[in-house]
């Protein structure tokens, strides 16, 4: 029976991150996956995939809609779709055969098969043919993330009524969408179809989209998409989605108001669930918390000696970075070292256009609560790069304490707004206050200029704006 020091179950961003890390602090270094390819959720299904679409549907729209403003006539712009998918099908291979190769870089070995936990330090490795396979671990970490969560008012049938993973990949663009749930996965795909030219619909039940990104940049962001053709209907139930002749109709509640939506395609996005299902963690008496997530202390430890638990699977929110965070910690900590993820700096990004992108308390949460904060604001239409570019809408909020300036919250809409926001999350990992930020050069002309100013302007000596 092959022995290792960790085996990992699970190859999504937790997992694979874990294992390389792993290897490189000298432990034997074992994952397990039962896709055929590795990078779990985000690399197959998730994250790229979709920010692939996200690109290209981006291009065609400025060939349509923008580049005239710049003085560029791209005359009978046509979409081929099936290149388009191909492109992004292309992406998806290319990073997965990468992870491969970073294990066989780092010498971890892979296994492809369903992983169950047998007993405390093993592991049953089921593959395709059936044949089992037992392996040893000193530690084991589960890894094994979240699936879609299907509603029984509306189940999925792989072709009308769809999760994000049919979503990646119409085969035609459908004349009307009805996406459900206005959250990360609604806006994404919703932008990429509603580019392509698909009437697109969104229903969210709360009276806002975004839940957990600032309430103002929210409400911006669906200004925006509305103004790009996306509709929404807000503080909206739908009931029941009926199929026949493949069209759907959904009815809905709007307060008193009865709805009823017709669409060719429903991508039903009301979040994911953590998947511990088929591991064995019940088999060994591992606890899982009132959602089904597996319960961890901070050191990714289950209640059962020698077996952790990182990613989609636990806690917290349901984000790649996170998760390899937490593999990086977990590994680390197993290893002896110190190991540690600040979940007071993980930052979340909708990928629309513009980007909405966001880190630590929000303007509203700090009301909400009585808190003592100052807030600094900057628009990009004050920005000289942002005007270069024609591409202005959007701003830059940040909330500090108002006792000691320490940034405690940063929220930017804008073109580039998940790359503006890293400088924002390395200046509060290191607790730095918003003089900090504000006196720190910046390129000029940069999109980052409004980080800056936006910082200055929480002490009132913004410059390129007037301070209130
Ligand atoms: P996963 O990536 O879900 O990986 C778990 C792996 O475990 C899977 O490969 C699964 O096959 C395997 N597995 C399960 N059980 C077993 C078993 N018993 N044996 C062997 N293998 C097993 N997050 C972001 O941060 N940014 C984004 O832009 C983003 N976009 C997304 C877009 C979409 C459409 C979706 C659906 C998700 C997106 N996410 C995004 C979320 C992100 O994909 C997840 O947070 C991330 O993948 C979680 O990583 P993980 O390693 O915990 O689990
Ligand atoms: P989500 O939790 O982000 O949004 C779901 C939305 O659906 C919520 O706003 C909720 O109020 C609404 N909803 C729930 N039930 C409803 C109903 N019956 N009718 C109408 N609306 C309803 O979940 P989503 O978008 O499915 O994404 C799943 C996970 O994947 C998220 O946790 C997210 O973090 C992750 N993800 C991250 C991305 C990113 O980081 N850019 C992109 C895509 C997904």
């Amino acid at each position: 029976m092959e022995s290792f020091d960790v085996v990992i179950i699970g190859s999504g961003p937790g997992g694979y991150v874990a294992a390389i890390r792993s290897a490189q602090l000298g432990l034997r270094t074992a994952i397990i996956e039962k896709d055929k390819e590795l990078g779990g959720t985000c690399l197959n299904i998730g994250c790229i995939p979709s920010k692939a679409l996200l690109s290209s549907s981006h291009h065609y729209a400025f060939a349509k809609t923008e580049a005239a403003k710049h003085g560029i006539r791209i005359d009978n712009v046509a979409l081929d779709l099936p290149t388009m998918l191909t492109r992004k099908d292309k992406v998806v291979k290319a990073l997965t055969g990468g992870v491969r190769g970073l294990m066989k870089l780092n010498k971890v070995s892979t296994f492809q098969g369903t992983g169950m936990i047998t007993a405390p330090g093993k592991v049953a490795v089921q593959g395709a043919e059936g044949v089992a396979q037992e392996i040893e671990a000193k530690h084991i970490i589960i890894a094994t993330g979240s699936v879609v969560v299907e509603l029984p008012s509306m189940k999925f049938d792989g072709d009308v009524i769809v999760s994000s993973t049919e979503a990646l990949s119409f085969p035609e663009v459908p004349k009307k969408l009805l996406v459900i749930g206005g959250g990360a996965i609604g806006l994404e795909m919703g932008s990429v179809w509603s580019r392509l030219g698909s009437e697109v619909t969104v229903v969210e039940f709360l009276p806002r989209i975004a839940l957990g990104f600032d309430l103002e940049l929210a409400t911006a962001l669906q200004k925006a998409l509305t103004a790009q053709g996306m509709r929404f209907h807000l503080g909206t139930k739908v009931g029941e989605v009926k199929v026949e002749n493949r069209r759907a109709t959904a009815t809905a509640t709007k307060g008193d108001e009865q709805l009823t939506f017709g669409a060719d395609k429903v991508l039903v996005s009301v979040g994911r669930r953590a998947f511990a299902e088929g591991v064995g963690a019940d088999k060994i008496g591992v606890e899982l918390d009132d959602r089904k997530r597996i319960k961890v202390d901070e050191h990714f430890r289950t209640n059962v000696k020698g077996v952790y638990a990182i990613g989609d699977v636990i806690a917290g929110p349901m984000l790649a970075h996170k998760a390899e965070e937490e593999g990086i910690a977990c590994v680390e900590m197993i290893a002896g070292k110190a190991g540690h993820v600040n979940y007071n700096v993980i930052p979340g990004v909708i990928y629309t256009h513009p980007e909405l992108a966001g880190v630590g308390i929000t303007e509203d949460f700090a009301k909400e609560k009585g808190m003592k904060v100052r807030v600094g604001k900057f628009p990009f239409r004050a920005n000289g790069r942002a005007l270069a570019a024609e591409d202005v809408d959007g701003f830059v909020k940040f909330v500090a304490d108002a006792e000691n300036d320490r940034i405690i919250g940063a929220h930017i809409m804008s073109p580039a707004a998940s790359d503006l926001i890293s400088e924002c999350v390395a200046v509060m990992e290191f607790g730095g206050s918003a003089e900090d930020l504000g006196r720190t050069v910046h390129a000029h002309p940069t999109l980052s200029e409004a980080v800056k100013e936006a910082a200055l302007s929480v002490n009132k000596s913004a410059i390129h704006i007037g301070n209130r």
